[in-house]
């Protein structure tokens, strides 16, 4: 089995591979994708070095899947193409994610969705919505979801290998070079994920809204989100505050939580910390609280690796699904 990865030299696509070794994928060769800046260089995979070349037409004929993690412009032009040679393309941009023809799924979420894919496209949805929507889905599937706030706690790896090395130059005392981030990011947090619309939300607000509507299928769910970058390596965190549309009851939520594939309920002593899942593909829910003053509501914190589980790891599962078929 031949597998492409796309973005293979970049914060998720490095995670892919790691991900890829570590479940045991079942593919024998790899082409690995990158920018012709990257053109040349050596990966090592399985034990193995690969040469990194740069996407041009023909590279993905013969490959069963490729995997795609280099923004949103490489996937509008090449996963068109890739998928024309023959490839079932599972995309981490944002490229794809509303379109009609195009799965966006979370395995524990909505797998069913991956065989609906016309395009032979499937898009792995935005890293935050991930983590969020896993643990809606255990509450909703308790009792309805009505309305959804989202308050994010985004790690600087969210920005790929440049919000990473921002935070390294700038905690060492150094003015970050090519900063992908619109203020300093260490000792500060930017209310500010993406570019501003005219409406006054950012764009990772939007994709929260519109994904977790697309992901749950509910298209009229009330979803507002709040998304602040912080000073932290790796690792997600978010607020959520959910009203349900039945009443439930602290222990049910507590039950619905703990029965949710991916999902681990933490309490007692230790709050769930981005730090701690650093590394794990488990989504941790914690702070479970009803809330003091209005029916059916609930406040919960959800963290989870956004490299791996809000980007490389789901994308390996949607690949192993589609090989299952
Ligand atoms: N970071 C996250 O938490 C996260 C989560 C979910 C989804 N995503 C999405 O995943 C994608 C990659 O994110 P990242 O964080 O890994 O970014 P990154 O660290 O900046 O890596 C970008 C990758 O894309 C490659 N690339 C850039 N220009 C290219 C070109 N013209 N042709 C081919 N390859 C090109 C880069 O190659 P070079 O090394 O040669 O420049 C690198 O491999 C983005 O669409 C992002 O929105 C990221």
């Amino acid at each position: 089995m031949r597998l492409a990865v796309l973005g293979a030299t970049g914060a998720v696509g490095r995670t892919m591979l790691r991900v890829l070794e570590e479940r045991r994928f079942p593919a024998d060769a790899l082409v690995p994708l990158a920018s012709p800046r990257s053109r040349g260089a050596k990966l090592v995979w399985r034990g193995r070095e690969w040469r990194v070349e740069a996407p041009e037409p023909g590279v993905f004929r013969g490959c069963d899947v490729a995997l795609f993690s280099a923004g949103g412009e490489r996937s509008r032009e090449w996963a068109p193409r890739a998928a024309d040679e023959g490839a079932v393309v599972v995309d981490n941009s944002s490229a794809w994610r509303l379109d009609p023809g195009v799965p966006l799924v979370v395995p524990e979420v909505n797998a069913a969705r991956i065989r609906e894919r016309p395009r032979n496209i499937v898009a792995n949805p935005n890293c935050a919505a991930i983590q969020l929507v896993v643990a809606l889905e255990a509450i909703r599937r308790a009792a309805g979801l009505r309305r959804v706030l989202a308050t994010t706690f985004q790690s600087v790896s969210g920005a790929g290998q440049k919000g990473i090395a921002a935070l390294e130059a700038e905690l060492a005392g150094a003015q970050a070079q090519g900063s992908p981030f619109a203020a300093a990011i260490a000792g500060n947090v930017i209310p500010c994920i993406g570019p501003r619309r005219e409406s006054g939300w950012n764009e990772e607000e939007q994709k929260i809204r519109n994904e977790s509507r697309k992901i749950l299928g509910l298209p009229g769910l009330a979803v507002a989100a709040t998304c602040v970058r912080v000073p932290v390596r790796i690792g997600h965190s978010i607020a959520a505050t959910v009203e349900t549309e039945q009443p439930l009851p602290l222990e049910a939520a507590r039950a619905a939580l703990r029965a949710m594939p991916g999902l681990e309920l933490v309490e007692g002593a230790h709050d769930p910390l981005p730090r701690d899942v650093a590394g794990l593909d488990v989504i941790r829910v914690g702070r479970l609280r009803a809330d003091p003053d209005l029916p059916n509501v609930l406040h919960f914190w959800v963290v989870a690796d956004n490299l791996r589980k809000g980007a490389a790891t789901n994308a390996v599962q949607i690949a192993e699904q589609i090989l299952r078929e």
